[in-house]
């Protein structure tokens, strides 16, 4: 039988142990630099998401500008950018669509008549009907707006409902008489906005619509100036929210 020398093996399990409190220490020390990595990283995407929210804001403040310089020429129509798009996201929503979530989209909804920028006041305001030619001029606003916002970048698919808001999904509006699904989405969704909003507005030639007549006036529309999809959307969001809206941007 062999005999272990007493002494040997303590040494070994001293050396082991020794080995055991080593490699301990190695993996604390791998644990406390993944630590600080995982740290840092968060941080960097804190840091980054503070910016692109930063840069948003300004891309907003800019945006609402730019309307509000539109806007600063009518005098009827208050806040009517910022309540179009509101309807419009609240309708994008509804849709199931992550379209809200691009901020471009609500640019285009706020930018949408840019183009009247462009467009004489003798024939914005004229208490009359127009003769053709205004006419004419006037129905070049998307045309002129899509090209005010063309160059810059952020809009993207802004540009897309300054350009196609007034088409129709059964290829009768204007500029380009797209029909169905060649109109930009946002621009469908849009447009309802829009229409539901001149209708619920005091004009000065009729008294506003209640929201009641403007769903029956807007599903009467679904498959011939409205997408139908859109129009279910728009249906499927109660009263509340409409009244809530244009209580905050009266
Ligand atoms: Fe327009």
């Amino acid at each position: 039988m062999e005999v272990y020398d007493e002494t040997e093996l303590l040494r070994e399990n001293e050396r082991l142990r020794a080995e055991l409190a080593r490699v301990e220490r190695e993996a604390a020390d791998k644990e406390l630099q993944l630590e600080r990595y995982a740290a840092d990283l968060r941080e960097t995407f804190k840091q980054e998401r503070t910016r692109s929210q930063e840069l948003r804001r300004s891309y907003m403040a800019t945006v609402r500008a730019l309307s509000n310089a539109v806007e600063a020429r009518d005098a009827y129509t208050g806040k009517h950018a910022e309540r179009v798009a509101a309807y419009g996201i609240e309708i994008a929503r509804a849709l199931g669509i992550p379209l809200s979530d691009a901020p471009e989209i609500e640019f285009g909804f706020l930018l949408h008549d840019i183009g009247k920028v462009a467009i004489p006041d003798a024939i914005l305001y004229k208490p009359s009907c127009l003769t053709e030619r205004e006419r004419a001029l006037m129905a070049q606003h998307p045309v002129i707006g899509a090209e005010i916002v063309r160059g810059i970048e952020f809009l993207g698919e802004a540009a897309d409902v300054v350009r196609s808001h007034h088409e129709r999904w059964d290829g009768g509006g204007y500029p380009d008489g797209l029909a169905g699904e060649q109109i930009p989405l946002a621009a469908r969704v849009f447009a309802v906005a829009d229409v539901l909003d001149a209708l619920t507005s005091d004009r000065p030639y009729r008294p506003a619509s209640s929201l009641r007549a403007a769903r029956e006036t807007i599903t009467s529309e679904a498959g011939k100036q409205f997408d139908p999809r859109v129009v279910d959307a728009f249906n499927s969001i109660p009263d509340a929210t409409f009244e809530r809206i244009a209580a905050e941007t009266r």
